[in-house]
């Protein structure tokens, strides 16, 4: 097992740069996801680490070794992609063990090698099926057991679980934590979830524009994010953000009828422009005619989510417990306390501490 360093890594791809100066720590074990929208760069990067795409600047290490120029193969990874990419003509277990027989492993070996993954996998039932015979699951966790029989230092995951259902999205989800779990391999998962993100990450890469945004565990990322970018990424649904500016001392909300909010931060100059930022369950309705109207109103049973507009045509999202009573079209007050707002920058974006 090893652990994974990235110094100053770019990738151009002719004139286009899509990966800017990457320096990144994954420690051994780790499971570390990169998330981010859409054509931020987080394949590209994964490819790179796995030596599918060259680098087009910096240096990679695995382990203590210096892989930036090495050949896929030599480098100690398994990749698992969104396309299974099984061999329809063989069976579970023939697939399993295709990469050892063509590195002439001695069958003995392939076998034990093969059985181990499919316990792991629970995948004894099926092992004498051919891919057309499994669920979209089944395919998937046959995929990652021909992963995990190249016992690899690290484990390379492409957005693995897209091509499946939500439920059984879920289920995987729970799988490959478990798989964690027991193997300890470190693992570099990449998805545009942010619910993913969450619940698999012990560290989470948050990446815009091939520029890291931010690095940190869920849950710091989720108190205490450095820009409005991750504020509004992760966490779901995202926070509100409203206009403001500095006055006095204090923030300025023009959509909350001017208020004063003071804050325990380091405010800067008045008349700068700020955005405030408070997350849904930190919302709480008032009863009260306010002149926030409703918009919609989603009921999930046991929280419903009501989004407001404000006179400045700005919105805001109020996560309730339980079920709500509002109306679409009525009018609505919120409240909530200065200690969970967070303020960013209007220019740059970036958090005022
Ligand atoms: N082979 C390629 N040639 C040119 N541009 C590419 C190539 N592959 C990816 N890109 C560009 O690089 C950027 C990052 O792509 P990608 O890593 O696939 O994003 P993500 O996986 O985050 O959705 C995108 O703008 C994409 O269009
Ligand atoms: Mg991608």
């Amino acid at each position: 097992m090893s652990g994974v360093q990235l110094k100053n890594i770019t990738k151009k791809y002719d004139d286009l740069q899509v990966i800017h100066g990457i320096d990144l720590e994954i420690k051994e074990g780790e499971f570390c996801v990169f998330v981010g929208p859409s054509g931020c760069g987080k394949s590209t990067l994964l490819r790179m680490i796995a030596g599918l795409e060259e680098t087009t600047g910096g240096e990679m290490f695995i382990g203590d070794r210096n892989v930036t120029t090495a050949d896929p193969a030599e480098r100690g990874i398994s990749m698992v992609f969104q396309t299974y990419a099984l061999y329809p003509h063989m069976t579970v277990e023939e697939n399993m063990g295709f990469g050892l027989k063509m590195n002439k492993v001695p069958k003995a070996e392939i076998k034990s090698k093969v059985a181990e993954a499919s316990r792991i996998l629970k995948l004894d039932d099926y092992l004498s099926r051919k891919p057309k015979a499994l669920s979209g699951g089944q395919r998937q966790r046959v995929a990652i057991g021909r992963a995990i029989v190249r016992g690899p230092e690290v484990f390379l995951f492409d957005e693995p679980l897209s091509n499946l259902d939500a439920e059984l999205r879920v289920e995987m989800r729970v799988e490959i934590s478990r798989l964690h779990n027991e193997i300890g391999a470190t693992m570099i998962y990449v998805t545009h979830d942010q619910v993913e993100a969450m619940t698999l990450a012990d560290k989470i890469v948050v990446l815009r524009d091939g520029r890291i945004e931010q690095v940190g565990s869920p849950l710091e990322l989720y108190n205490n994010p450095d820009n409005k970018f991750v504020a509004g990424f992760i966490g779901s649904p995202g926070m509100n953000f409203l206009k403001g500016v500095v006055e006095n001392g204090s923030v300025r909300i023009p959509a909350l009828q001017d208020s004063m909010i003071a804050l325990d931060v380091k405010l800067p100059a008045s008349g700068t422009k700020v955005y405030i930022g408070v997350r849904p369950q930190d919302i709480e309705l008032t009863s009260g005619e306010g002149d926030l109207r409703v918009d919609v109103t989603e009921e999930l049973g046991g929280v419903s989510y009501i989004y407001l507009k404000t006179p400045t045509d700005e919105r805001i999202v109020v996560e309730s417990r339980g079920e709500s009573s509002t109306a679409y079209g009525s009018n609505a007050n919120i409240s909530f306390t200065a200690d969970k707002v967070v303020l960013f920058d209007l220019e740059s974006e970036q958090r005022i501490r």
